[in-house]
C-alpha cells in the first residue's frame, strides 16, 4: 500500500507544515542519521552504541539511542521473538527513526536484527541516503562464552526457544558500511572508526 493510497482510504489529507525539515536541520547545525548495529545477542553493540552516542554527544551533535530497553519494554511489548514478530520489531523501529531523522536528529539503534529481509525494509523505509549499517561481528563462540546475561544456557538447555545463533538464524550482513570485528580491535578502536564515517556523513553543506 502506498502513502497515497493510505490517505485516500482513510480520508486523510497531507498537512503542510509550517516547520519544515530543512529548518530544523539548520537549527541543529549537522544532517541527520541512522546508525544501525547489528550482531548476536551479547556480541557487544549496545555498549557500542552507548560509547559511540556519547561521542557525538560531547560534540554537541543531536542524537537518540533505540535498543530493546526503550523499545521492547513500549512500543514493541507486544511482539516476542517469532521471525514474524522481530521483522515487526524491526519495521517498528525503522519508522521511529525515520520521525527522529525527520527532526534532524542523529539516531543510534542496536538491534540483533537478524534477517537480510528486515535490514533491507529500514533502508526502504529511512532511505539508503539516510543509512550508516554497523555490523558487530562477534563470534558465536565468543558470545556465548561470554554469556552476559545467561540467555545462552537458558537456550541450549531448551528454557527459550528460537533463541538467535542457537536455534534462530542470524544472517551476516554483507552490505553493511563498517564491520566490528571485536576479537581483533579494541572497542576505542572500534568506535573512532564508527564515529570517523558518522561524522563525515552529517557535516551539513
Ligand atoms: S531482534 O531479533 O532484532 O528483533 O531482537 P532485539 O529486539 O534486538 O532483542 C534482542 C534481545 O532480546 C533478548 N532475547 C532474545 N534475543 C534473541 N533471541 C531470543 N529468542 C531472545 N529472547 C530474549 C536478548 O536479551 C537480546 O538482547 P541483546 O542486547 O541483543 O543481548
Amino acid at each position: 500500500t502506498t502513502n497515497e493510497n493510505i490517505l485516500a482510504e482513510n480520508n486523510l489529507s497531507p498537512q503542510e507544515f509550517a516547520v519544515s525539515q530543512q529548518h530544523r536541520l539548520s537549527l541543529k547545525g549537522h544532517k541527520p542519521l541512522l546508525v544501525w548495529f547489528s550482531g548476536l545477542s551479547g556480541s557487544g553493540k549496545s555498549t557500542l552504541a552507548n560509547m559511540v552516542e556519547k561521542k557525538l554527544y560531547e560534540k554537541k551533535i543531536h542524537t537518540y539511542l533505540l535498543d530493546g530497553d526503550n523499545v521492547r519494554t513500549g512500543l514493541n511489548n507486544d511482539l516476542n521473538f517469532t521471525s514474524e514478530d522481530r521483522s515487526e520489531n524491526i519495521r517498528r523501529i525503522a519508522e521511529v527513526a525515520r520521525l527522529f531523522i525527520d527532526s534532524g536528529t542523529v539516531v543510534i539503534a542496536a538491534f540483533i536484527t537478524p534477517l537480510k529481509t528486515d535490514r533491507a525494509t529500514i533502508k526502504a523505509i529511512v532511505g539508503e541516503n539516510n543509512f550508516v549499517g554497523v555490523f558487530v561481528n562477534t563470534s558465536l563462540e565468543e558470545c556465548e562464552r561470554r554469556d552476559v546475561k545467561g540467555l545462552y544456557k537458558k537456550a541450549r538447555s531448551g528454557e527459550i526457544k528460537n533463541f538467535t545463533g542457537v536455534d534462530a538464524p542470524y544472517e551476516e550482513p554483507v552490505d553493511f558500511d563498517i564491520t566490528i570485528d571485536t576479537a581483533a580491535c579494541g572497542t576505542e578502536e572500534a568506535v573512532a572508526q564508527i564515529l570517523n564515517i558518522v561524522e563525515r556523513r552529517i557535516v551539513s553543506r
